[in-house]
Parts: C-alpha cells; sequence; structure tokens
C-alpha cells in the first residue's frame, strides 16, 4: 500500500488510542471501543498527553487518511509501561488499520520510526505477545528478548529491546 509518513503531534492522539486499540488487541474483545481504554491506566499511558519532549511517532497516511502509527513514549517510574527496560528507553507503541495489515506500512513505519528515535534515545523497547506475528518484524528490525516470557492477561508476553550502537 502505498502511504505518505509524517511525524505523528499532538492533534493525532484520537487515531493514536484507534491504533493502541489494535495493538492492545481490544478490537478483539466483543463491545469495546477505543475510548474505552481511556479508563484503563495501564494501556491509556501510551497516547493521554502525547507530543511531549519524550515522545516520538509516525502517523501513515493514505491520501489524507491515517491507517497506521508508530510512535515511542518515555514511560518511567509509577506511569511505567509493559515494555519498561530503564529509565531512558521509551517503549513503542505500532498499529495499521487491519485493511492495511501485511502492506507493507508496519515495516516502512518502523524503518522510519527507528531511524528518528535513534537521534534521540539510546534504545527503544517494546512488550509483545510471543505468538503475534509482529515478533518476527521486530526480530527483522534487530530487537531482541531481555527476559524470560511472562503470563500476562491475553497470554505470554516478552520483552524486546533494541540498542542503538553508540556512534
Ligand atoms: C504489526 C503491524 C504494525 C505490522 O505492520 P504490517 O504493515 O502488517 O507489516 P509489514 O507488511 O510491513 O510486514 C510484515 C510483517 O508484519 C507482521 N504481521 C503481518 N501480519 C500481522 C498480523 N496480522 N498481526 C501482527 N503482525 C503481523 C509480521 O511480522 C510480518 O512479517 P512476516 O512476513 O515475516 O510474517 C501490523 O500487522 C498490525 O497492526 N498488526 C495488528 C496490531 C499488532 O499486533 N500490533 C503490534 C502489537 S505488539
Amino acid at each position: 500500500m502505498t502511504v505518505r509518513l509524517r511525524a505523528a503531534r499532538a492533534d493525532d492522539q484520537a487515531f493514536l488510542l484507534t491504533a493502541l486499540f489494535h495493538a492492545a488487541h481490544a478490537n478483539e474483545e466483543p463491545g469495546v471501543l477505543p475510548g474505552h481504554l481511556l479508563g484503563n491506566p495501564a494501556l491509556a499511558r501510551y497516547v493521554v498527553g502525547f507530543g511531549g519532549p519524550g515522545d516520538l511517532g509516525v502517523v501513515a497516511l493514505r491520501g489524507d487518511a491515517p491507517v497506521g502509527a508508530a510512535w515511542v513514549r518515555l514511560l518511567v517510574g509509577a506511569e511505567r509501561g509493559y515494555g519498561w527496560v530503564d529509565d531512558d528507553t521509551p517503549e513503542l507503541a505500532i498499529a495499521v488499520l487491519p485493511e492495511a495489515v501485511n502492506t507493507g506500512v508496519g515495516t516502512a513505519m518502523l524503518t522510519e520510526l527507528l531511524a528518528r528515535a535513534r537521534e534521540r534515545f539510546s534504545g527503544v523497547s517494546l512488550s509483545v505477545r510471543t505468538d503475534n506475528p509482529a515478533r518476527r518484524l521486530y526480530v527483522r528490525l534487530g530487537f531482541e528478548p531481555v527476559a524470560q516470557a511472562t503470563n500476562r492477561v491475553g497470554g505470554m508476553s516478552e520483552t524486546m529491546w533494541l540498542r542503538f550502537p553508540r556512534g
């Protein structure tokens, strides 16, 4: 799918919530809508207030319509996310809309995001279910598991970390 990438902005929060809805597989739960995630602090923290100094993201547009987003946030202290590794490493969230899955959009977004993140951070971490095919994409782009997979609601999840070489 041909898309255009641009930097994610504070006014993208509604779309980031939709992307998070897919990334967290909340779309598989009957009756759950993206807005419901705002009532879950462990998920809402990936989106609410996006646009601050620890935030970086890209949005993929088809025409003028967003079809995917990939972003990182520095989530530390009590705001730690599922993929926390240390207080210097932001966590990744990524999803494309169902009609754009497996069309190269995710690879394009993540490659661009990592190129930008490399200029600001020492690495990027994430949490992924071990049975999520997205894991292959992460491995291809250099992420490595950092700990034993743990059992969470919805199945086994693992933390992965891409450390940028110091240059
Ligand atoms: C993960 C995701 C962003 C990748 O974007 P994409 O545009 O589908 O990916 P690309 O076409 O660029 O690359 C293909 C890779 O995407 C991943 N992928 C493909 N279909 C997928 C699916 N239904 N679910 C999750 N990942 C998928 C695989 O790693 C695949 O690599 P493979 O060909 O070796 O299996 C996208 O598939 C998605 O939004 N999936 C649902 C939400 C999700 O699981 N997000 C990640 C949470 S940790």
